[in-house]
């Protein structure tokens, strides 16, 4: 039997590299931190229970129990958090973090050096479904720190992040499911790496990842129905009509509640997301996160020949104003989010009759 020899993570980003005669080789040693971070992350998953780190914090810890955006904090947040920076902060490669759990940027303590980047991480994505076994993962996204802050190596502000996600250097996920894997782009494409548990290595399983730019699949959390803009009640009705709808076709319908596995779906087999802008908190122009979530997974999407958009506008588009800032993000299969980008410029074109989300809805009486 011939053995099928792969690429490891460090031959690829060797191999990109060779694209920069003049790379120093720090952009690569931070990738390789994060995917180290990333290892670290999915012991401690894969242990569950047994682990003790799934639980809410006690009431004696409740200090650390809530991060800024009101949401609770698991152990493994927290623990997951500490291994990104743990993992980055002493090489030299990092001016800065910021981090979904931090409520301000991360300085480089002394005396470790400080480098050319900004590491902008969401450590755990879709944590609620940890309880439940279901697979969760790491977002993160590489900035070069503006130029002043190279040449002063002073402390970072929030300001050094608002970078929009067309300026990303790189962008990736790890993905803690019944495999653990590594989504990469460098800005070169997107590549898949598959952790072989035997070697501790990533391998490169999934050299040239594409989106298909059609799907009969789309994603979005139906329970939220009632405060959808027309156009994306629009989009949604057209789906479930299917076959003898205006799509002509009918449609699938998933919802996993962790951001990061619908991404790894889309990837691998196209199909569309949907956490739009609604009317449910006049106060949150969305549920997500620009920059722990839209721009990474919009810059991987759109190297994968995908496309992400606000609804209104190309995520990676958008000027960041804050460092936690939420937006609606549509994202997937071309051809349908231009269709969704479609009917938002043009909303008074549909007349929202269907008895499932009109205001007479099926479920009222
Ligand atoms: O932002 C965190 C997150 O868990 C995403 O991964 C996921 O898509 C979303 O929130 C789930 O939201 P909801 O609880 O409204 O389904």
């Amino acid at each position: 039997m011939t053995t099928r020899r792969r690429f490891t993570l460090t031959q690829y980003l060797i191999e990109q590299r060779r694209r920069f005669p003049g790379a120093s080789g720090d952009f690569n040693s931070l990738v390789l931190e994060v995917a180290l971070a990333c290892k670290a992350i999915a012991r401690s998953v894969a242990l569950g229970e047994l682990g003790n780190v799934l639980s809410h914090f006690g009431e004696d810890e409740v200090s650390t129990a809530v991060n800024i955006q009101g949401e609770e904090q698991k152990r493994l947040d927290v623990i997951s958090n500490a291994y990104f920076t743990e993992m980055t902060e002493w090489s030299g490669n990092l001016a800065g973090m910021a981090s979904e759990e931090m409520d301000h940027p991360y300085q480089i303590p002394a005396p470790h050096p400080r480098g050319n980047y900004l590491l902008v991480f969401d450590p755990l994505d879709g944590s609620s479904n940890l309880d439940v076994n279901v697979t969760v993962g790491s977002i993160f996204s590489i900035l070069r720190a503006p130029q002043d802050v190279i040449d002063s190596g002073r402390d970072v502000v929030e300001s050094d992040f608002f970078q929009p996600g067309a300026q990303q250097m790189a962008a990736g996920y790890a993905l803690y499911g019944p495999s653990t894997m590594l989504v990469l782009t460098v800005g070169n494409g997107v590549a898949g790496f598959t952790l072989d548990p035997n070697l501790g290595q990533f391998m490169l399983t999934h050299p040239n990842i594409q989106v298909p730019p059609d799907t009969q699949e789309f994603a979005i959390n139906a329970s939220n129905s009632r405060f959808w803009e027309p156009p994306v009640k629009r989009y949604v009705d057209e789906c479930l009509a299917g076959k003898t709808g205006p799509r002509g076709k009918d449609f699938n319908m998933r919802w996993i509640a962790s951001m990061v596995a619908e991404a790894h779906r889309i990837l691998m087999r196209g199909g569309v997301f949907m956490y739009p802008r609604d009317t449910k908190d006049p106060s949150k122009p969305g549920r997500l996160r620009l920059l722990y979530e839209a721009n990474p997974v919009g810059f991987i999407i759109e190297q994968a020949g995908g496309r992400a958009s606000t609804g209104r506008e190309p995520v990676l588009g958008v000027q960041p104003t804050a460092l936690h800032q939420r937006i609606g993000l549509v994202f997937g299969s071309k051809n349908e989010v231009e269709r969704i980008e479609r009917y938002h410029r043009e909303p008074v074109a549909y007349k929202d009759d269907n008895p499932l989300f009109s205001e007479r809805s099926l479920f009222r009486d």
